[in-house]
């Protein structure tokens, strides 16, 4: 199992991978999932970690294996221990084309594509959402259980600590995380592509952001205010999901969905 003191390995597997350094996600992901990491002497050459909500669900994310050691059953490895480990009738995950034909073999099917959008937010703030009081976390939680279709009130525990701002109206809420100098906008949860857009909007007024998304609409709304497509990735699950999915219009991260 993967501890805290392993966090410059994986983050230096990573890099060899063209990934960018994110140890604080890499911190969080350790935090509120399990991790799993292949030794080659002392040297960390595969990763992977599962965080469970509940028993019906969970996020498989970080499959990683080192460029010297592709190619030779260790992703599948990695994968198989995280599905025994995570023994839940439904787990999800986002796939590079990389991963994606191994995800395939293992039972998950691709239900879309999420697209990255990265850029400096030119737009204003709507006005229409206010920050998350202690009162409110308990509604927030229950929302996005309905939402989701799996209760992340453990993973909430430390996001509402994790999280730079967390905003929250009537009818949906967002939030925001710093991954370096990038603030990642997620979850964001709404009725509408236009409520959507005026939450992603209160919290990314000023900011260079992040944002993935898998409404076009919404995507296009993004691009005309300076946060461009830049990368895609398959939402894959293996068993079904549940929850209003549709007003999910952000994950929190694509490692947890
Ligand atoms: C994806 C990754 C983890 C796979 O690791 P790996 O150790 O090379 O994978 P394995 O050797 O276990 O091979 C996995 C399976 O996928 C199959 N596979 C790989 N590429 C394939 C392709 N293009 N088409 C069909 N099958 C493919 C392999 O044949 C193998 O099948 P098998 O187990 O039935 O023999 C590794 O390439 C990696 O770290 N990539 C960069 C990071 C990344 O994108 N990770 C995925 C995040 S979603």
């Amino acid at each position: 199992m993967l501890t805290p003191e392993d966090l410059p390995a994986c983050v230096r597997l990573a890099a060899d991978r063209q990934w960018p350094e994110e140890p604080d996600k890499w911190a969080f992901l350790l935090r509120v999932g399990t991790g799993f990491g292949l030794f080659d002497g002392g040297e960390l050459v595969g990763t992977t970690i599962a965080t469970r909500f509940g028993d019906e669900h969970a996020a498989i994310s970080m499959v990683l294996v080192a460029p010297g050691h592709g190619g030779r059953g260790l992703g599948r490895r990695l994968m198989e221990h995280a599905l025994e480990f995570a023994a839940t009738p439904v787990v999800s995950l986002h796939a590079t084309s990389y991963g994606k034909p191994l995800y395939e073999k293992l039972g998950f099917r691709s239900v879309g594509l999420v697209t990255a959008h990265i850029g400096a937010f030119d737009g204003t703030a709507s006005g229409t959402s206010r920050p998350v009081e202690d009162g409110d976390r308990a509604k927030v939680v229950a929302v996005d259980a309905e939402v989701f279709g799996a209760d992340r009130s453990a993973m909430w525990g430390a996001l509402f600590g994790f999280a730079s701002q967390v905003r929250v109206a009537d009818d949906g809420f967002a939030a925001v995380w710093r991954n370096g100098s990038v603030s990642m906008v997620g979850p964001v949860v709404a009725p509408s592509v236009s409520r959507a857009a005026e939450l992603i909007a209160d919290v990314a007024v000023g900011a260079t952001v992040r944002v993935d998304v898998r409404d076009p609409a919404l995507g296009a709304w993004l691009e005309g205010h300076g946060v461009v497509p830049r990368f895609t990735a398959d939402l894959m699950v293996r068993g079904a999901f549940s929850g209003d999915r549709a007003r999910l219009y952000a994950p929190v991260m694509q490692a947890l969905g």
